[in-house]
């Protein structure tokens, strides 16, 4: 079963959706800021949920850790959830892979809907039914499949996204042109921060994913091509989340996206324009961002990605819009383009 998508305009419809399934009760997740934010914005425009009961976690990356998931589950019990029971994740990727994973595995499974409420959750982390958290300090290493029952889009909830944030979710609106078309990547190096959050551009990012992810839900083929750029991106995440600064989720993915565009170049022979255009792009987007991880601080963190001995495996661009899965990438390739990043030499 894949997600029911409704849009702003849609409350209605979605009101029905959810009535219709005759849900014994209604539990909202939320964190810190999306109870503070988004919430109060909700239960305005969906009037099923003005007394509906929510569990709120702490936010942050650093908080999708198991003992939160084990508080959710708790409540679950307190609230006296059963298997008819939905839970709506309002919030980021971070609220709703750690929401549906609590959901997917209490009481062997209840319904879930996602009500993104950042960009990177609305393009990428709402669909395709990856669910997680972070263990032994390694970015979602454990996780289920499954998939929300609906999904409900309003970038009304974008108005109190910091500037930072925002930018997060171009990364994987930027990974999405990259990977889908000439066109399309040539109309996002144009782009605006106001294009970025319009509705339309952030439907043709998500059908992006979608059309990727209907066609191989269980992962074993093409859906292997959205981990273009998350090979390094990952694990430079996981290794700065042990810093003082860590990165954001899209931050790592443009360092991970820049570092294998310079792979592809070596492998797979993409063209070098590529990889000029991206840089540009990141540095009208991103100007801070900069590579400061060596093969030292990320290699741990790679294991994943380990095919044998001294190779990784890694979802490539051959060109634009065509992204070749399982290469084969020998450690030293990743050595020496690290080091060719690395300013603190
Ligand atoms: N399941 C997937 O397919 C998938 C895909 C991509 C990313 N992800 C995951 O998503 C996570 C990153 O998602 P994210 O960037 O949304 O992070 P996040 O959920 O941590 O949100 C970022 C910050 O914004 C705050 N926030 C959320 N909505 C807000 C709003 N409307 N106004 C003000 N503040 C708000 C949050 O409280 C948090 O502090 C990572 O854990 C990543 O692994 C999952």
């Amino acid at each position: 079963m894949m997600s029911k998508l409704f849009f702003t305009g849609n409350e209605t419809e979605f009101e029905y959706f959810i009535s219709s399934k005759n849900y014994n009760k209604i539990i909202l997740l939320v964190d810190a800021n999306t109870n503070g934010f988004c919430l109060p914005i909700l239960k305005k425009l969906l009037h099923l949920f003005s007394n509906t009961h929510s569990i709120i976690i702490p936010q942050g990356e650093s908080n999708k850790r198991l003992d939160v998931v084990e508080m959710i589950w708790q409540q679950l019990f307190q609230l006296i959830a059963n298997r008819n029971t939905l839970l709506v994740c309002v919030g980021g990727g971070m609220v709703c892979d750690m929401g549906a994973f609590a959901a997917s595995t209490f009481k062997r499974g209840i319904d879930v809907i996602h009500i993104p409420t950042t960009l990177l959750a609305m393009v990428d982390a709402c669909y395709g039914g990856k669910t997680g958290l972070d263990f032994n300090g390694i970015k979602n290493s454990i996780g289920t499949f499954y998939q929300a029952n609906a999904i409900y889009m309003n970038p009304i909830f974008l108005n109190t996204l910091n500037e930072r944030m925002t930018a997060s979710g171009f990364a994987e609106m930027i990974k999405h042109a990259l990977i889908s078309s000439v066109t399309h990547w040539e109309e996002i190096q144009q782009f605006t921060y106001t294009d970025f959050i319009n509705i339309d551009a952030i439907c043709v990012s998500l059908l992006i994913k979608k059309k990727i992810v209907d066609a191989d839900v269980n992962d074993t083929s093409i859906r292997q091509q959205l981990n273009f750029g998350h090979s390094l991106g990952h694990a430079i995440e996981s290794a700065s989340l042990n810093t003082s600064n860590p990165l954001l989720h899209g931050e790592a993915i443009m360092l991970g996206m820049e570092l294998e565009l310079a792979i592809s170049q070596q492998i797979l022979q993409l063209s070098k324009n590529t990889s000029i255009e991206f840089a540009f792009l990141k540095q009208k987007l991103f100007p801070h961002l900069k590579h400061s991880y060596t093969w030292h601080d990320i290699k741990g963190y790679l294991q994943h990605d380990k095919k044998n001995q001294d190779s990784y495996q890694m979802s490539l661009l051959q060109e634009i819009g065509k992204c070749e899965v399982g290469v084969s990438v020998s450690e030293a390739i990743i050595k020496a383009v690290l080091a060719s990043y690395d300013y603190s030499i």
